[in-house]
């Protein structure tokens, strides 16, 4: 059969008016999709710890959210955990005579981070406070239960309490609600720690009575809320408050003078008795030294990256390595193939990794040294100080350099300097004490 024109005109203005017709209905199932984000099958309240109660209301965010569970390795990152100690056995020296050098693990996803807590020999074998729970469980209702409805003052009270005391009274690993107001589902800092901090923090920048909660923007909250516990801290006075040390800034040295004002050390090392440090986890205060932050990219932009899921765009609750999904991570904002990018994350951190290694043997040289000096001077004790808490300040950083290449960099090299200073120190005694006998090395 032979189709006249004008039947072939008619048949393509029906089938273009289906396709409209499809699109319209395609436009409005997703308009619908966008709207439906927020079904309250349950009413959340600030006693819902449960993330499973979260996620019947939000299921797209609770599914990412469980899949911090899963392990997978990246080349200095990811979540499999492993020893540090085996790995690196001169931290054992570094840390000699603190609970560090009973065992010392490589972190995984939120998930765990109550169970590790609870099985590590730190934990198991030394006596803790209430105050590590802060970081590693939704222990905001318990706060809030302990002070009688003043969060603050639960905290002090829970802070000062034996661990295994402390520990019947929360249930959950880090849950929505550490991040969420359940009312309005607005991102929130809720640690006391940090709301203290960065008060002191904002404060030494001529910012008075700072509230993140209601002065900072939405970027910087995407930032705030990891910084609750992605950062140093040190529990301070006999009641054990865990307290972030931000009074004089965030910087190495500045962090330094603040402990050094407080007269403050972590534990006498074993080995030579130098009152030490221990950094751990300075991830906000590196990042912030870093491009990125100066450039506003929040945390939450590599670790929590958009997803598209039909016509919603959600943030994906997996936080875990940005390597593992470079795409979403990086290549938003950077317009290079991912191997490429992977590339350049893997060449910052084999150069730090380097520099960091020689940054150590360079302290446990100056451990070394001053022990064969025997009664060394305080001049070599304050340099083991000094270069101890550059050295771990970088090796507790969990982003092998990249946070802040630079600025690691420059830490490293100061470690690096001081340890040598350390070991000249220690010399000049042992000569003194020898009649000139003694030699380096020797
Ligand atoms: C520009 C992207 C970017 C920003 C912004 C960023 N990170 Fe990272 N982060 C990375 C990369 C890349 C790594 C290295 C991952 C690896 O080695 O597998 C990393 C590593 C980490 C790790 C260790 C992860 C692992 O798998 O071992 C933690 C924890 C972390 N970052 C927390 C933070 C926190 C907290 C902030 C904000 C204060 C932040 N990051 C900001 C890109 C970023
Ligand atoms: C300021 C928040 C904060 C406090 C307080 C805190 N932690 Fe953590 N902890 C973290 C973060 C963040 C990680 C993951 C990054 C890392 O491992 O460096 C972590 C990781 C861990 C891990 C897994 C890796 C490892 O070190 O073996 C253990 C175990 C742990 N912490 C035990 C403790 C104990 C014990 C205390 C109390 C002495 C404590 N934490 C106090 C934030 C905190
Ligand atoms: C309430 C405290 C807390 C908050 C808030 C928090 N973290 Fe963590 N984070 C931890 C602890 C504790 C661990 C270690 C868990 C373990 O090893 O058992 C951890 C582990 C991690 C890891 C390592 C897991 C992996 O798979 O490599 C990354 C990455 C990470 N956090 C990034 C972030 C980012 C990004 C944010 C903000 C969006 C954030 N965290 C908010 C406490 C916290
Ligand atoms: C470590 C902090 C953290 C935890 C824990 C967390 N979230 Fe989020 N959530 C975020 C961040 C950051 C965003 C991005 C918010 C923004 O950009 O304003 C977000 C966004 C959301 C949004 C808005 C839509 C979207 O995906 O961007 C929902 C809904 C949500 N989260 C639900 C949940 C639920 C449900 C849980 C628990 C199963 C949870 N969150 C746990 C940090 C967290
Ligand atoms: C939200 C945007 C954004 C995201 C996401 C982002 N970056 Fe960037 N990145 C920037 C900006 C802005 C700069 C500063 C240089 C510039 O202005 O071009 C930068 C700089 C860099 C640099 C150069 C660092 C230096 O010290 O000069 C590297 C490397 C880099 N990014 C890697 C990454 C990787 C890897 C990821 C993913 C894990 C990532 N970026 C994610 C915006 C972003």
């Amino acid at each position: 059969m032979k189709l006249s024109r004008w039947t072939w005109l008619e048949l393509t203005g029906i089938a273009l008016i289906g396709a409209i017709v499809l699109l319209l209905i395609n436009i409005n199932q997703r308009k619908r999709e966008a709207r439906d984000t927020f079904v309250e099958v349950v009413k959340l309240t600030e006693d819902t710890v449960e993330p499973a109660d979260w996620g019947r209301n939000f299921p797209r965010e609770y599914d990412g959210f469980k899949r911090t569970r899963e392990m997978q390795a990246t080349k200095y990152g990811g979540s499999v955990p492993f020893s540090h100690l085996d790995k690196d056995p001169r931290l054992k020296r570094m840390f000699a005579g603190y609970a560090f050098e009973l065992e010392y693990n490589k972190a995984r996803g939120h998930a765990w981070s109550l169970q590790d807590q609870d099985n590590t020999r730190r934990t198991k074998e030394r006596p803790q406070p209430g105050s590590c729970l802060q970081c590693h469980a939704s222990i905001l209702p318990a706060y809030r239960k302990a002070g009688g409805g003043d969060v603050f003052k639960g905290f002090e009270i829970i802070a000062a309490m034996p661990f295994h005391e402390a520990r019947k009274l929360v249930d959950h690993a880090i849950a929505c609600l550490d991040c969420h107001d359940p009312k309005t589902m607005q991102l929130r800092v809720t640690r006391p720690a940090f709301l203290y901090a960065i008060k002191a923090l904002k404060k030494s920048q001529g910012v008075e009575n700072y509230d993140p909660n209601t002065m900072a923007s939405r970027q910087e909250m995407r930032t705030y809320v990891c910084g609750q516990c992605h950062v140093e801290y040190y529990f301070a006075g006999e009641h054990k408050i865990v307290t972030y040390p931000w009074a004089q800034g965030l910087k190495v040295e500045q962090i330094e003078a603040y402990y050094d004002r407080i007269s403050f050390s972590d534990w006498k090392h074993g080995e030579t008795g130098a009152p030490v440090l221990k950094a751990q986890h300075p991830e906000f205060e590196t990042y912030s030294q870093g491009i990125h932050a100066r450039s506003g990219v929040a945390c939450a932009d590599c670790h929590m990256p958009y997803q598209r899921q039909g016509a919603m765009k959600i943030s994906d609750h997996n936080v875990r390595s940005p390597l593992l999904d470079i795409e979403r991570s990086c290549l938003t904002c950077h317009p290079f193939p991912a191997s490429e990018m992977k590339a350049r994350v893997e060449a910052i951190q084999d150069r730090h990794a380097a520099l960091l290694s020689r940054a150590e043997d360079a302290l446990v040289a100056l451990i070394g040294d001053i022990k064969a000096a025997g009664g060394a001077p305080d001049a070599a004790l304050q340099f083991q100080r000094k270069a101890q808490w550059r050295v771990d300040f970088v090796n507790a950083e969990n982003s092998m350099g990249f946070h802040a290449p630079q600025e690691s960099a420059r830490i490293l090299a100061e470690a690096i300097d001081y340890a040598r200073q350390g070991q000249l120190a220690a010399l000049t005694a042992r000569r003194a004490a020898s009649g000139g006998q003694a030699y380096l090395g020797r």
